[in-house]
């Protein structure tokens, strides 16, 4: 007889796994097999957090009580994100914030908590690879709004407001962006909350969690609450311990909203995860709360390394990049080289097959463009090691100039 199992749920037919986590994932098992890859795929910020988060995690397993912890969060992790977003001109009070999982599990929770069947989220594309699957698995409906690589990778209002239609619940606004690096001015960000003041109906999800990797010379990025106060009734702020304090491990996400939106999150949780680990909310308590002068430092290194990545691309022939002003991404155009072949024989005709051959025959690992919603471009992630990423531009330079 042979084995069969029960059918599972067809909630998940039509989602892509996380191309990110695909490629990471290749490349960390040729690595385990001792082979010599270079992984610019996932985006680890390269750095570890300051030694007081440590000092708090140890504290904190020391003081453990036995107990199950508030679903909201510690009142040290709670009071410290306030704090933080006090500092960055926000004012929350704890009735208005809660940790979550990671600023994925909070993505995923809230859109579970905002959407019903057939709700639209306007996505500007590039986006990150994670939005649209997440809507599309609760039901919703991404609306993709293209941003080329010729508009800087920019979503124009005029673009905005023809896609907000009846349909729409919600749009998510990601400043700088992941994938692109692309940091969108005060200007263009007072434009854009001019348009959304129109469309009352719509929620405001901004995904600030590279907010203050900018490198503009600005504390942090310009925000639509900047421009028009009045969405703070319909604004939802993502933050993540992530990025900016160099600890995705930990998986600590913050969200800043309306009392009601975090409410719907913690009825939600207290029927999922319950609560965070002490442990990742002691840290994190203390990467919000403590001194935050190492960033200065972070910014520099992460900006000296955009420099590497985009003189290393602007020596490739048929490599195009627009200069990114924030985050740690570098998404260059290598549709000009589709058609060519490389020294392997693999005829480049996408995205994805230009990875798969870089991968093979360069070991270096990017993650192709199109699961990010542009199938012209690559994402090279560039904030790891300098001598990792100086090795990793090298071999794609001479992959790229063996192609014929
Ligand atoms: C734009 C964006 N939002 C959210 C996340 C989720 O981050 P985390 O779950 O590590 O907090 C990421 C991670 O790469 C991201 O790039």
């Amino acid at each position: 007889m042979t084995a069969t199992a029960p059918r599972l749920a067809s909630r998940l037919d039509a989602v892509q796994p996380s191309p990110i986590i695909v490629v990471a994932g290749m490349a960390r098992e040729m690595k385990a097999k001792g082979e010599d890859v270079v992984s610019l795929s996932i985006g680890v910020p390269g750095f570890l957090p300051p030694a007081h988060v440590y000092e708090a995690a140890h504290a904190a397993v020391d003081k453990d009580t036995g107990d199950y912890l508030a679903g909201r969060g510690s009142d040290a992790l709670v009071q410290a994100f306030i704090a933080s977003m006090k500092a960055r001109g926000f004012d929350y009070t704890a009735g208005e914030v809660t940790a979550q999982n990671g600023g994925k599990g909070l993505l995923f929770n809230l859109f579970l908590a905002l959407l019903d069947a057939g709700d639209e989220v306007v996505i500007p594309a590039p986006y990150w690879a994670s939005y649209p699957e997440m809507v599309k698995i609760v039901g919703g409906t991404p609306a993709i709004v293209q941003a080329t690589a010729e508009q800087d990778y920019k979503m124009t209002p005029a673009q905005l407001e023809a896609a907000l239609g009846p349909n729409t619940k919600a749009i998510l606004f990601n400043n700088p962006s992941n994938p692109t690096g692309m940091l969108y001015s005060a200007d263009e960000v007072k434009a854009l909350a001019g348009v959304l003041v129109k469309h009352p109906d719509v929620w405001v999800i901004s995904d600030d969690i590279y907010d203050m990797l900018v490198f503009d010379g600005s504390k942090r990025a310009a925000h639509l609450l900047d421009f028009a106060p009045e969405l703070k009734s319909r604004t939802i702020i993502i933050q993540s311990v992530s990025k900016t304090y160099g600890m995705p491990g930990w998986r600590v996400g913050m969200v800043a909203a309306p009392k009601q939106v975090v409410d719907a999150l913690l009825k939600l949780t207290s029927q999922s995860h319950t609560n965070l680990p002490a442990v990742t909310m002691a840290a994190a308590a203390a990467a919000f709360g403590g001194d935050q002068n190492f960033l200065a430092e972070q910014k520099a290194r992460l900006m000296a390394q955009r420099d590497t990545a985009l003189a290393a691309l602007a020596n490739m022939d048929g490599v195009t990049c627009p200069v990114p002003q924030g985050a740690f991404y570098v998404f260059p155009q290598v549709r000009a080289l589709f058609g060519k072949t490389s020294a392997g024989g693999r005829l480049i005709d996408s995205d994805v097959a230009f990875c798969e051959a870089l991968l093979a025959e360069a070991r270096v690992a990017v993650v192709p463009g199109g699961a990010f919603g542009d199938d012209g471009a690559i994402r090279i992630s560039y904030a790891g090691k300098a001598d990792e990423l100086a090795k990793g531009l090298a071999r794609m330079g001479e992959f790229v100039a063996s192609l014929r």
